[in-house]
C-alpha cells in the first residue's frame, strides 16, 4: 500500500484524491471527520498499490510503505489506525 505522510500537513492538495481508482484516500472534502484531520489518509486495506497517487502529489507526500523515509516511519500506522473499525 502507500501511504500519506508529513508534507501533506498543511497542504491537503487532494490531487491524489482525484486520481485514485479506488477512492480509498480519506477523509476528503464532504467526508466526516474532514475538518479535524490534519492531512489525508490511506486506507490500506483498500489501496491497490497502483501507484497513481504518488507523483500527483505536489510536496511528494505519497511514498510506497517499503520506501518511506524513516523519520515518517510511523505514518504507516497513524494512516492504518486511522480505519481501525472500519
Ligand atoms: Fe496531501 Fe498530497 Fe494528497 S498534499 S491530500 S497527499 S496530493
Amino acid at each position: 500500500a502507500f501511504v500519506i505522510t508529513q508534507p501533506c500537513i498543511g497542504n491537503k492538495d487532494a490531487s491524489c484524491v482525484d486520481v485514485c481508482p479506488v477512492d480509498c484516500i480519506h477523509p476528503q472534502p464532504g467526508e466526516p471527520g474532514y475538518e479535524d484531520a490534519e492531512h489525508l489518509y490511506i486506507n490500506p486495506n483498500e489501496c491497490i498499490s497502483c501507484g497513481a497517487c504518488e507523483p500527483a502529489c505536489p510536496v511528494t507526500a505519497i511514498f510506497e510503505e517499503a520506501a518511506v523515509p524513516v523519520e515518517w516511519r510511523g505514518f504507516l500506522k497513524k494512516n492504518q489506525d486511522f480505519f481501525v473499525g472500519d
